[in-house]
């Protein structure tokens, strides 16, 4: 017989030791957990003077075997902590790397009340489900596309392959079972696309081969006219025009791709029109920037990343599509363990991923909380702040701006020394490696026209003016400092 309660038999022990184990003082954690989050938090109100390098200690602690026996949650968590004091965070108002995000704080507390009761989104999940489509509707509405449906991913890669799959089984119906059958399978998107849709027509067995860079105008927008010629060559010559992917903010530039007058070219011809807005999409909802995505409700299918420019935590990637249905094709499946009655599909029925956490809550939580406006608002406050960056380096002597106008929130410039003979590629890649060891901003760089920059990235809600004017210092202080070394 096994006794629980009072572990008297061997099983009882056993049953009552493995409970034990995993349990813990919990209000006591909860409440040193509450003020790590707080300190945290505060933290990122205002820049810190530096990064601090990775400790002896911190390196030791890595570096451990697997313990058989814990060291309680409180010690453990202090440890957490430490470690992410001496990681990379991209909450901090002076993080202007890659797309960078916010860690918003209600999202954070709605991510963690939804990793608590652990949901699963591919099979039925009653209100959770609700709650994803209704999270679906409200960004779709946020950026101004009538969607019928998507899905929340974990980022603009899945969205993007999602979109894609979905795109080469309208295209391609019997490709699912048969494969591609030697069709030559096309997909065209800008110049300066995002790397995923080359990864995604790899796994999608479209190729590398099969994607076709189209040629940018002076603004750095795909050429209409020249998808077109590619368009008609291609047709002529027996090859399938599987999607056209339009960009809506570059990861380079931030320029946002023509989409009505790409969606001219698209619709005559039956193509799909896919809009990769990972980055740049939430600025449709502004005033100062919604006319770039003009004839973005044209688009068959749309990612968005919330955890970029909506501010959320990772991961919490969106696709949204304007008929549910093309996903259901590109994705349903029969399983004997997820068996569909009367009609119903599972969740998982429309989406590449099986397991699938509860993402699009921490979304409708913080547009719950704040309103829609004080997005809106958020992202107007960092697309002037790149109005302004851009201003500070053109009034700069020593810096120079590589894209004139920038459309969104990414403004490239290099430090251009007064010495001559400097090579200014070499010098601007090591200025930010060097501004990365200083600690002070975090920036990465780019390559824009052949011409090595910085390429700072403004996406955080807590980031100022004072934080962009320290940008500015710093890149001309370590920057002269550099060239006279
Ligand atoms: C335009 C664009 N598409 C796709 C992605 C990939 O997004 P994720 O890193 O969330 O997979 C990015 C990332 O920066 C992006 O800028």
């Amino acid at each position: 017989m096994t006794t629980v309660t009072d572990g008297s038999s061997a099983e009882g022990t056993t049953a009552k030791g493995s409970q034990d184990s995993l349990r813990h003082e919990r209000r006591a954690s909860l409440e040193h957990g509450l003020s790590l989050l707080m300190s945290a938090w505060e933290e990122f109100d205002s820049a810190r003077p530096h990064q601090p390098p990775v400790s002896a200690q911190t390196t030791d602690l890595l570096a451990s075997g697997l313990p058989a026996a814990g060291v309680g949650v409180r010690r453990a968590l202090d440890e957490a902590a430490a470690i992410l004091d001496e990681s990379l965070a991209q909450s901090r108002p002076r993080f202007f790397g890659y797309v960078g995000s916010s860690g918003l704080e209600s999202a954070v507390l709605a991510d963690a009340l939804a990793a608590s009761h652990d949901v699963n989104l591919a099979a039925e999940s009653e209100a959770a489900h609700l709650c994803e489509q209704q999270a679906l509707r409200w960004i779709g509405e946020f950026v101004g596309y009538p969607t019928a449906g998507g899905a929340f991913t974990s980022g603009g890669m899945l969205s993007n392959l999602t979109a894609l799959m979905a795109a080469r089984t309208e295209a391609l119906p019997d490709s699912r079972v048969f494969g591609l059958q030697g069709a030559r399978p096309v997909v065209y998107c800008s110049a300066e696309a995002h790397s995923s849709i080359e990864r995604a027509a790899e796994l999608l067995g479209i190729g590398r081969s099969g994607v076709r860079s189209v040629p940018l105008d002076a603004d750095r927008r795909m050429r209409p006219d020249l998808l077109a010629d590619m368009l008609r060559d291609d047709l002529a010559s027996g090859a399938r025009p599987v999607a056209v992917v339009a960009t809506a903010g570059t990861t380079l530039t931030g320029t946002v791709d023509p989409i009505d007058a790409v969606a001219d070219v698209c619709e005559p011809l039956g193509v799909w029109l896919h809009v990769d807005g990972a980055y740049g999409l939430p600025a449709a909802s502004t005033e100062l920037a919604g006319h770039l995505f003009t004839g973005l409700d044209r688009a068959d299918s749309v990612s968005l990343d919330a955890h970029k420019w909506m501010f959320v935590p990772k991961a919490c990637g969106i696709v949204l599509v304007r008929d549910q249905s093309t996903l259901a094709k590109a994705f349903c499946h029969d399983s004997a363990y997820m068996v569909e009655e009367e009609g119903y599909a599972h969740p998982v029925d429309g989406t590449l991923e099986y397991s699938r956490p509860f993402r699009s809550l921490k979304l409708w939580t913080a547009l719950r909380s704040h309103g829609a406006d004080a997005f809106r608002t958020a992202i107007t406050g960092n697309l002037i702040l790149a109005q302004t960056l851009a201003r500070l380096v053109r009034e700069q002597p020593r810096l120079e701006l590589l894209v004139e106008s920038p459309q969104l929130s990414v403004v490239p410039f290099r430090f251009v020394p007064d010495q001559p003979g400097i090579d200014l590629d070499a010098l601007n890649m090591r200025l930010a490696r060097a501004l990365q060891s200083d600690g002070r901003v975090y920036v990465t760089s780019a390559v824009v026209d052949g011409r090595a920059c910085l390429r700072p990235c403004i996406v955080n809600f807590r980031t100022t003016a004072e934080d962009i004017r320290a940008l500015v210092d710093l890149a001309v202080a370590v920057g002269t400092e550099l060239a006279q070394g």
